[in-house]
């Protein structure tokens, strides 16, 4: 990904910027198609992981739909061309704005997480003579063993709708007038490497769509969102994750009947590695048991270690001298605005090139102003 003519350009570029290496994307959209075809499996991109407009539109180019939180996020998808029959819209505090935007594109579905929520959409369309397409989503109560914080599938979070409030639901669904009852939502967590967590997923989904069929509603659609992870340790041995061994696990487990669509929301999975964060060391000082090598770059650019304790690769790209200790801190006034502890990098100096790895999804879209800085600009490997 970065051989000397690349770095030579990227030297050129006033730091700190994002990255994208379009061929390494290109190659990863062209392996999820590949693989999910194969089952007629539909993915709908999550565009919370990245929504720059670029990616927006090479993800489209390929076919996939696209999965938003927000009746912006909603917005984006139809100004960038996402048919509205290829948006489902999630999120557990939708505001009226929102689900009339929602009605109005007449987009896939809604992903419903709440009794209360599917009484407004309802209230929403009937004032619009509409009927709205829904999709229930489920609360599998199952672990994904991952980062609490990226946890969303235990009864203890706020996402979805719970086991005790199964019959209640159903029963709402069938009073309904203005909602289109269309299938069945779940999604436990991210960054999920034991994929063991989606064969439980796929366990409770046989038993969860047996009880909707027993009561005569019938999911057409059964959605599993997103989650699965990438190598943050090794993005150049790993730069994709196994999308082969991850549908045909769906595959294996998952009991469908006739008819039924299978949905997919993936995110970082599709656009973490083709993503870097570029910065540039502005010093190098004595800390107490280590150096601090402080870069240009800070948490407000790239939010992951300061919020989630994450690890990504650091690399040096200028320099090949012997190696030291470093830990590399940003500029922000914050203990945590701290990228690595302890990092292993060739000798460091000021002007030295940083590469923060695997920051092509929650990077550039979750980067912030703080401190009153600028946002972090994209760059393209084909467009330089
Ligand atoms: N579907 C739903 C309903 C979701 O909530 C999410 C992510 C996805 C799909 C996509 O999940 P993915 O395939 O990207 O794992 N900012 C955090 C991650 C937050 C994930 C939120 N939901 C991070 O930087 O690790």
């Amino acid at each position: 990904m970065f051989d000397e003519r690349v770095i030579k350009k990227l030297g050129r570029i006033d730091t700190p910027f994002y990255y994208y290496d379009m061929d390494l994307l290109r190659s990863t959209l062209a392996s999820v198609k590949e693989e999910a075809d194969k089952y007629n499996y539909k993915v709908h991109y999550a565009f919370k992981a990245n929504a720059n407009g670029r990616i927006l539109r090479e993800i489209r180019d390929y076919g996939f739909g696209a999965d938003c939180v927000s009746g912006y996020e909603v917005q984006r998808a139809l100004e960038t061309g996402y048919a509205p029959e290829q948006i489902v819209f999630a999120g557990v505090g939708k505001a009226d704005w929102e689900i009339n935007l929602g009605i109005d594109a007449g987009i896939e579905s809604f992903n419903v997480e709440s009794i209360p929520e599917l009484l407004i959409i309802d209230e929403l369309a009937g004032k619009k003579r509409k009927v709205a397409n829904v999709a229930l989503r489920l609360n599998p109560n199952v672990n994904a063993n991952t980062h609490h914080y990226i946890t969303t599938g235990l009864e203890e979070n706020k996402f979805g709708i719970n086991q005790w409030d199964l019959e209640k639901v159903v029963e709402v669904l069938k009073s309904l007038s203005n909602v289109r009852f269309i299938g069945i939502h779940f999604h436990i967590g991210s960054q999920i490497t034991d994929l063991g967590s989606f064969r439980d997923l796929c366990l409770r989904v046989n038993d969860l769509q047996e009880y909707f069929v027993s009561n005569r509603l019938y999911p057409k659609v059964i959605n599993l969102g997103g989650g699965l992870g990438i190598d943050y340790e090794k993005p150049d041995e790993n730069p994709m994750p196994d999308f082969k061994e991850f549908f045909a696990l769906f595959d294996e487990h998952l009991q469908l009947n006739a008819d039924q669509e299978v949905h997919f929301e993936l995110g970082r999975s599709m656009v973490a590695q083709c993503g870097n964060l570029i910065s540039k060391v502005l010093y190098v000082k004595d800390g107490v048991n280590t150096r601090f090598a402080i870069i240009d770059a800070g948490m407000s650019d790239l939010i992951r270690p300061a919020l989630y304790q994450a690890y990504h690769r650091i690399e040096n790209l200028t320099s090949d001298a012997e190696k030291e200790k470093y830990d590399v801190v940003g500029p922000i006034c914050e203990s945590s605005d701290s990228f690595g502890k302890a990092v292993n990098l060739p000798k460091t100096e000021r002007g030295d090139i940083i590469v923060i790895r695997s920051a092509g999804a929650y990077g550039e879209v979750m980067a912030s102003q703080y401190n009153l800085r600028r946002l972090p600009l994209p760059y393209y490997s084909d467009e330089m």
